[in-house]
């Protein structure tokens, strides 16, 4: 094996060596089977391939400062992964499943598993997936569920560098009342087209609005926004961004440092009066914002309003503090006070 970078890896699907896959048919859950052949067989009929019967989850796992292992929160996922099961129509692996099998997938990958002190990790990507050959547009009680792994350090590159995003008016990531709340595959196809001209126009980042009145702040394409003014962090309530467990945490950590917490609707508006601004999510932990842009056509040069966030490129206090607080957690460096670490 190739030594990895540990310093410079980023946020990319590398080939580890074990997946781990289980088969609910007929009624259960097949015991899971570590495989080392990196892929999967499907009927080309397969619902995930035609009708996007397929779900994920993701979460990290970190070698801690006194050499333990810890998966952060991952109670979490495997709740919200059966929430999301149940709005597709699938089966749903049970806590007990998706926990060993993620502790299966550390194991099998332990070559993999970045060593303390680099602020890399280990990200886990449990996937269910509908793999009955159907054309009917009604779900099936069979499913494969596989969890997989790859390397992970920080998603843009760098640890907590300041970034501009943008607000595409002709865009939306979900319909009202539709899936967006889900971590469903299907939801991220929308944000591929935009992401990519958002990205070659220099932007890090889609913020969509509420996609119903587009008077109110919804998430980004790829995390949950928070903003912060004076001591408060303030994070939208929509029943269209997916419950971040990172937005979770960070609400308990603000809380922890003296922040008031506010979570319910952000107008658009309100954007022009926070001091900082940023995304949070397990893959980036927290971007802080130096701008957001709005596009009314975001292949359009035109910009309509410009929101700015303290001084270009600085990372503001409450953002550093955050920043640090959790992964200080998740490196064992700080006190897991609320016992958010499990370890394996
Ligand atoms: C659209 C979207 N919102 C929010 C999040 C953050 O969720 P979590 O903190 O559970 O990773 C993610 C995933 O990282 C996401 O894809």
């Amino acid at each position: 094996m190739k030594q990895i970078d540990w310093k410079t890896l980023g946020f990319d699907a590398y080939r580890t060596r074990t997946v781990v896959i289980s088969h609910f048919k007929d009624g259960q859950w097949s015991t899971p089977e570590k495989t080392e052949t990196f892929s999967f067989t499907f009927d080309p009929f397969a619902q995930a391939l035609h009708y996007a019967i397929s779900c994920f989850e993701g979460l990290k796992a970190f070698r801690q400062q006194d050499g333990r292992i810890a998966m952060f929160r991952p109670t979490e996922n495997a709740a919200r992964m059966q929430r999301t099961a149940r709005y597709l129509g699938m089966p749903c692996p049970p806590e007990e499943l998706f926990l060993q099998m993620c502790e299966d997938c550390i194991h099998g990958n332990m070559e993999f598993l970045p060593p303390y002190g680099f602020g890399a990790s280990m990200y886990l990507r449990p996937l269910l997936i509908g793999v009955h050959p159907q054309m009917q547009l009604v779900p099936y009680p069979e499913a494969v569920f596989a969890v997989m792994c790859a390397p992970v350090g920080s998603y843009y590159g760098a640890h907590l560098r300041s970034c501009a995003a943008v607000i595409p008016g002709n865009y939306d990531r979900a319909a009202p009342k539709g899936s967006g709340s889900y971590k469903i595959g299907a939801n991220y196809a929308a944000t591929f087209k935009p992401y990519k001209i958002a990205h070659e126009q220099g932007y890090t980042e889609l913020l969509y609005l509420n996609s119903s009145t587009r008077e109110y702040v919804d998430e980004f394409g790829s995390s949950n926004f928070f903003g912060i003014r004076g001591n408060k962090y303030i994070t939208p309530l929509s029943d269209s961004v997916l419950p971040s467990i990172t937005n979770k945490t960070l609400q308990e950590v603000a809380a922890d440092l003296g922040m008031e917490v506010e979570k319910r609707p952000v107008p658009l508006e309100e954007l022009a009066t926070f001091e900082e601004a940023g995304g949070c999510g397990t893959a980036v932990v927290i971007t802080p914002l130096s701008r957001i842009d709005m596009k009314p056509v975001l292949e359009e040069p035109e910009v309509s309003r410009s929101f700015l966030f303290g001084t270009d490129g600085v990372v503001g206090p409450w953002s550093t503090a955050l920043y640090r607080r959790i992964t200080a957690i998740q490196a064992g460096e700080a006190e897991d006070t609320h016992g958010w670490c499990y370890f394996v």
